[in-house]
Formats: C-alpha cells, structure tokens, sequence
C-alpha cells in the first residue's frame, strides 16, 4: 500500500504512549491530541509546493520560498476528529475549517452523512481529513467518499492510531488519498476497538466517559 505513511518520529511515538494509558486525564489527553496534531500535521504538509517571492530584508532584496498553491481546508470527522483541529491551525492558521458528521444506520451497518459543511471552493483546496481512529475504516471511506461528492480532489487523511483492517479498506477505496498514521496498531476486536489501542477517542477528548 504505497498509499500510506506510518509515523516514526520518537516524539510522536513518545505522546502516543501516553495518550493510550487509561490514567491520562481529559486535560492532558485534549493537549496530546493537539500536540500530535501538530507533529503529524508537519510530516503530511511537507509536500507543499514552494515558490520563491521577493522579499526586503534589513539589509537587501531577495527571492525566497513560500507556500504557493492550493489552499488548505481542513475537515474533521464528528466528533473526535474535532480535537486534532487545533494542532493543524498552529501550523496553517489561515485554513479553513469544515465538518463532516455521520452516524451508522443500526441494521445496515452503513455510514450516512447528517451534517456536511465544507469551504468553498472546496474543488481547488488540498483538503486534511481528520480522525484520530482508524478502526474498521468506514467512516473514514464514507467521509471522503462525500468530499469527493462534493468536488473534493486533492485529499489527505490523518489518524494518530489506526488498524491494519481499517488501513487496507481505505487504501484500497481511495487510493488516490494520502494515508498518514501516527501508529499501526495489532488489530481490530469484535466490538471494532483498535487494540491495543486508546479506548473511544472521542470520549477521552470531551471526557464523557
Ligand atoms: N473509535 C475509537 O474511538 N476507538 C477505537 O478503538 C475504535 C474506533
């Protein structure tokens, strides 16, 4: 799967460790999120074309590089997604920010949209689509199957943990979409936990537990 990057930097290796002990509270829990946000956002938006703009220095003018291109949006999956938005801001906080929502029908299993706002002109913006978990991978397809819906091209997605089965199921869907995980874990268990893991993300975050 060339489609996906695995992180490897100690420190996000480091915080990710942390956030999966039971003991990390909402308050530390919230600011590693938000701090592996920022490790993770920096590794994905390392591709950013580059062109180089006249400057005056104290001392002369140059040409020197800026960020040149498409625009960023940044799209984070309800609701736990909403907590990795922060991290990425500290880095682009020009992006615009738009949300995707969707809930799981009880007898199909199927992921349906009930809240979907994103920036315009959504067509001519690199878009980061944001999920601290990767688990069975169907909100993650479903989500980028409804930006691509609404004229989503250029599209990255971005999960702190992430299963081998979630993984597989969305490179193999959108193999268009560049994958970064901030780790691969062992794998999914009957009730689609990441194992080993950090519990449900989402209630970690807002801490409704
Ligand atoms: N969502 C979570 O928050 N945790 C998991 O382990 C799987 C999906």
């Amino acid at each position: 799967m060339n489609n996906v990057i695995e992180m490897s930097h100690p420190l996000i290796k480091h915080k990710i460790s942390l956030l999966r002990d039971k003991n990390t509270g909402t308050n530390e829990f919230r600011k590693l999120i938000e701090e592996i946000g920022i490790l993770m956002g920096y590794e994905a938006l390392r591709d950013l074309p580059l062109e180089d703009v006249e400057v005056e220095t104290p001392i002369e003018t140059c040409m020197t590089p800026m960020i040149s291109g498409k625009k960023l949006a940044i799209v984070p999956i309800l609701r736990a997604g909403l907590g990795m938005v922060n991290g990425i801001l500290a880095l682009v906080p020009s992006a615009k920010v738009g949300h995707i929502g969707l809930y799981r029908d009880e007898e199909t299993h199927e992921p349906h949209e009930y809240y979907c706002k994103l920036p315009d002109p959504i067509d001519q913006r690199l878009i980061v689509v944001l999920d601290p978990m990767l688990a069975t991978g169907g909100s993650a397809i479903a989500a980028i199957d409804f930006i691509k819906a609404h004229g989503g091209k250029s599209i990255k997605f971005m999960s702190i943990i992430a299963a081998p089965e979630g993984v597989e199921r969305l490179a193999k869907a959108h193999p268009d979409v560049q994958i970064y995980c901030g780790n691969i874990d062992r794998q999914l268990n009957k009730d689609a936990y990441i194992c080993p893991g950090l519990g449900d993300a989402g209630d970690r975050i807002f801490g409704t537990i």
